[in-house]
């Protein structure tokens, strides 16, 4: 039940101010966040690559309220490319990229986000690197693939990601899975109404299935973006099913998550992307977090009354 409550939370400023204040959500945030600053990140890129992991950065920064922020998120991912090409991880690291934090939401969101994006899209191309667009409320999917539609008209290897929970998905999926496409399939980390989305855990994996399928099937390159051991076994199968050599799809998990089975993928000789925010606006991204695990959840608010 607490879920949607942190859900919800995550998008309240006064919620935000007393979770970012208390010293006991430090440790927890590190658990999750790789680090404030671009050098910490980069510490945590090198070791990950090293390990023969394969990255996704995010600079993390969502919901902006004005249109300097879009620019200062801009800049950001521009400094990130420098510093990803500077330290030569651009072969192993590309970039994740939340068009909220472009300015979709802002009036005029649409081509503001596309506008701002578009240098980051074609500096990491020149550096030999590639940008997925995160996907985030429902409210945001058409414009998120329009915007996706129009940079892989020049830029090919931009990445999408699909959302099972979301009736429309399956659709989505069709209409992605054709040649050079990069897509993450993910669960949802979203409060999404009953009217837009699967509630329940159980039809959400098998919409996810039913996706992975498709994408599995398809001619693109399918990232599989889940920590249930369910769904990378499954996703190991279909991979075999469809003739899929291993370099031909890929695993991605979250920074802090599941970093044993992580290892193990990796060992395996599968493609194994981490995902690795940084930044100082953690709490959105840190709350969806406590949200989908209620051991995280109980762990924290253990550690809050507990002082
Ligand atoms: P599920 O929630 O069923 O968890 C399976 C198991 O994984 C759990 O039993 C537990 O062991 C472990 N686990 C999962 N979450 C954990 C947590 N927070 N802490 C500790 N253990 C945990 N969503 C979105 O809406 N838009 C997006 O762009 C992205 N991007 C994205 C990128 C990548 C690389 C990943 C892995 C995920 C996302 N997500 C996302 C988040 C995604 O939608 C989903 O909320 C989480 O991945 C949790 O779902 P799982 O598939 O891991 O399964």
């Amino acid at each position: 039940m607490l879920g949607p409550v942190l859900l919800a939370a995550a998008r309240s400023d006064s919620i935000r101010r007393l979770v970012s204040a208390a010293p006991v959500t430090r440790p927890m945030v590190d658990r999750f966040v790789a680090g404030e600053q671009l050098e910490q990140c980069l510490t945590n890129v090198t070791s990950l690559t090293g390990r023969g992991m394969q990255v996704t950065v995010d600079h993390l920064g969502e919901d902006i309220t004005d249109r300097s922020e879009a620019l200062r998120n801009r800049d950001a991912y521009l400094a990130l490319t420098d510093a990803l090409a500077g330290a030569g991880l651009a072969e192993h690291a590309e970039m994740s990229v939340k068009l909220s934090a472009f300015g979709q939401a802002l009036p005029g969101g649409h081509d503001l986000a596309q506008r701002n994006v578009l240098p980051v899209v074609e500096a990491a191309t020149a550096a030999g690197t590639t940008v997925t667009l995160d996907m985030e409320d429902h409210t945001t999917v058409d414009s998120t693939l329009a915007i996706l539609g129009q940079l892989r008209e020049r830029f090919p290897r931009t990445g999408a990601v699909v959302q099972s929970y979301l009736f429309r998905t399956e659709d989505d999926c069709h209409a992605l899975a054709g040649e050079g496409s990069r897509v993450r399939l993910v669960k949802g980390a979203y409060k999404e109404p009953a009217d837009v989305a699967f509630q329940n855990k159980g039809e959400v994996d098998k919409a996810y299935v039913r996706c992975l399928k498709i994408l599995m099937a398809g001619k693109g390159h399918p990232m599989v973006g889940s920590h249930d051991p369910r769904m990378v076994a499954i996703a190991q199968n279909l991979a075999e099913r469809y003739g899929r050599k291993k370099d031909e799809y890929e695993f991605q998990m979250l920074y802090g998550i599941r970093e044993a089975e992580q290892e193990r993928l990796v060992a395996q000789g599968h493609g194994m992307r981490v995902y690795v925010p940084y930044g100082t606006d953690w709490y959105g991204y840190f709350m969806r977090r406590l949200a989908e695990r209620p051991a995280n959840m109980g762990f924290f608010l253990r550690s809050l009354v507990s002082r």
